[in-house]
């Protein structure tokens, strides 16, 4: 798979699953720009990939729009979008957790993906080509203790299909990632903050490990590139197995390993 002659934008492409996005679509050829509202290590890491930072809080739409604008100035047409930008949750009593609490998941986790996937798509779909991979989450697609962040999510997963019947006539695709819990400075701060226990999240998973960041661009890239020609509105779980394993505790729990494990 290559991205050679192509142009990739990636929001809260300075820290980690952006990050891992942003170093895997330069390392295999694409010209990235770094778009982070920390611009400081969005910068750090363009000058790494030779690519570029942009300054970016994708909570209004201008401020994406600005961002387009300034990408193909200097690089050209944006091919890419993945849209990393995203804050997690504390996880509290529903009725415990502030308003404010929620306006802030909501404006910055879903209206901020709904801004970015807007702006560079609508660009998109006037030159008949682009891909938009929008980051979702497990928490997305099952009932947690995360009562802002999960109905996010879930509207992040239904807006890519919307978008993708949207813009499919015009060559645009979009799909969805959502990773399960996958160790990043945002779910090492929640770990450190007693919010999140590393064994469960471990232990609660097919596979038995959490997820890495390259695991999930993994799945990014191929969906960005042209391997991925017939596939758009799909949400993908990159997640060890989270999805499937929770269901077997009413029978006794997961099997134990047959065998040699890993
Ligand atoms: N880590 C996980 O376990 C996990 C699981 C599922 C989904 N996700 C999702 O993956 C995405 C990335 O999360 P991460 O764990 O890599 O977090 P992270 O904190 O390591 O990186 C997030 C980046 O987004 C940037 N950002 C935050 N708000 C922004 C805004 N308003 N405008 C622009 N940039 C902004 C931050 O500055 C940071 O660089 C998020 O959407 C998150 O919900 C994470």
């Amino acid at each position: 798979m290559t991205f050679e002659g192509r142009i990739a934008v990636v929001t809260g492409g300075a820290s980690g699953i952006g990050a891992a996005c942003c170093r895997m679509l330069a390392a295999r050829g694409a010209r990235v720009a770094v778009a982070d509202r920390d611009l400081a290590r969005a910068e750090a890491l363009a000058r790494e990939l030779n690519g570029i930072a942009v300054a970016l809080d994708v909570a209004t739409l201008a401020a994406n729009e600005n961002a387009a604008a300034e990408v193909e100035t200097v690089l050209g047409p944006v091919d890419i979008l993945v849209t990393s930008a995203g804050v997690l949750q504390r996880p509290l009593r529903a009725e415990d957790l502030p308003e404010a609490d929620v306006h802030e998941v909501v404006r910055i986790d879903q209206i901020g993906t709904w801004n970015s996937a807007v702006a560079f798509g609508a660009r998109m779909t006037r030159r008949g080509r682009g891909s938009v991979v929008t980051i979702a989450s497990i928490a997305g697609m099952r009932s947690m203790p995360l009562h802002a962040y999960a109905p996010a999510k879930a509207a992040v997963i239904e807006m890519t299909r919307c978008l993708a019947a949207e813009w499919g006539r015009s060559g645009v695709r979009v799909n969805a990632v959502s990773p399960g819990f996958t160790l990043t400075p945002a779910l090492s701060a929640a770990i450190a903050a007693g919010e999140r226990d590393p064994a469960l999240l471990e232990e609660n998973s097919a596979l038995g490990r959490m997820v890495t960041t390259d695991d999930v661009a993994e799945a990014v890239c191929f969906l960005a590139s042209d391997a991925a020609r017939s596939i758009t509105g799909i949400n993908l779980p990159v997640d060890a197995g989270w999805l499937v394993a929770p269901s077997w505790a009413s029978y006794g729990g997961l099997p134990p390993a047959r065998g040699n494990a890993p």
